[in-house]
């Protein structure tokens, strides 16, 4: 079992090293350079975060894997190549896939992302689950962002590898993201150990801001004080880089995350249609229930207040009431 683990490992550092390798310097990997270029990812980028190319061809990672006398069945299990559908035999996992490394907190590459530059479906093929990789235990990027967490005590959650990339290039040193699947109490609690505060910075679309929604309480319920990023018009951060540069990402976007209790107001707030009375009154009563939830009386105060001023005609005295019988009843 050891014993395997090492070996799977030596050969997912070999694969990411022959995807780099591909890319930068053969033929092949040109197309592939040029479509990462076209998406502003520098070849410094490149460097930094090992991507890599696997080519078209049927078995050109099976072939070197056998030729350095690896034990295929053990590649296949461990998620880095296939069993042919018909006769025997072993075909690569990734073709003609752009290839993201994803590596332990230590650095070592456990699974590949690869994006296909074309219609192939899926968009994004991810390495299974493996003795070396637990997806709800991992996040992309941690080596490199785990240092500066810690110092920085703050961590930017991001949904996918080319934002964790962009972000990278615009200073932010401290992102990491949970590659699509949903932040779980793993990933909470991982990020925890490491900084007391998170951004989250999910996609502006309505899949990523309801994913930021449903993320708060398990970071908070974590020990995390939460701040969301939000992004105008369904743009996620690397379009949002790519349309209005560096600098305004970290200054627009980063810089003015709002508290989580903020977002949750403003999020559940388009379920209403505030300029009719019955609607605005739901809205109040729903909002006073999540101001109910917060710890501090302080907190309390303050965003009660707030809502107050928003909506002149409601008095605060009366909020204060509800809120008092909402505290009572739990
Ligand atoms: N993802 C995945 N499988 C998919 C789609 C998405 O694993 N079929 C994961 C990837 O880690 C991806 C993340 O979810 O980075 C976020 O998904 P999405 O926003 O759709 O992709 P982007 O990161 O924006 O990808 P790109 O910019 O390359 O189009
Ligand atoms: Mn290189
Ligand atoms: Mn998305
Ligand atoms: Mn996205
Ligand atoms: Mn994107």
């Amino acid at each position: 079992q050891q014993l395997e683990k090492a070996n799977l490992l030596k050969a997912y550092d070999f694969a990411a090293k022959l995807y780099h390798y591909i890319l930068g310097n053969t033929e092949q990997g040109k197309m592939a350079k040029g479509y990462l270029v076209s998406r502003g990812i520098s070849d410094k980028l490149i460097d930094t975060f090992q991507i890599g190319y696997a080519p078209t061809m049927w078995d050109t990672l099976v072939q070197q894997l056998e030729k350095r006398g690896f034990s295929l069945p053990l590649m296949e299990k461990g998620g880095l190549i296939s069993a042919r559908h018909e006769g025997s035999g072993y075909v690569d996992k990734f073709r003609d896939r752009i290839m993201f490394p994803i590596c332990d907190p230590t650095g070592k590459t456990i699974a590949f992302g690869g994006r296909s530059m074309g219609d192939a479906q899926p968009k994004y093929l991810n390495s299974p689950e493996s003795m070396l990789f637990n997806k709800s235990r991992t996040v992309y990027n941690m080596h490199q962002a785990r240092p500066h967490m810690r110092k920085l005590q703050q961590a930017v959650l991001f949904e996918g590898y080319v934002d964790v990339i962009k972000a990278w290039e615009a200073g932010v040193s401290n992102g990491i993201a949970t590659m699509g699947t949903a932040l779980t109490k793993e990933h909470a609690a991982l990020l925890n150990r490491n900084a007391d505060r998170i951004v989250v910075c999910y996609d502006g679309d309505n899949a990523g801001q309801s994913a930021a929604f449903k993320s708060i309480p398990l970071l908070e319920e974590a020990g995390c004080q939460v701040t969301v990023a939000m992004l105008p018009d369904g743009k996620d951060p690397d379009e949002y880089v790519s349309t209005y540069g560096f600098d305004r990402f970290v200054r627009e976007i980063i810089e003015p995350a709002v508290p989580s209790m903020k977002y949750k107001l403003l999020y559940i707030r388009k379920n209403f249609k505030l300029h009719e009375d019955g609607d605005r009154l739901r809205y109040l009563q729903a909002a006073v229930k999540m101001i109910a939830d917060l710890h501090s009386p302080m907190e309390r105060e303050h965003y009660l207040k707030q809502l107050a001023s928003e909506f002149p005609d409601s008095s605060y005295e009366s909020m204060k009431l509800d809120l008092h019988e909402i505290l009572l009843q739990s």
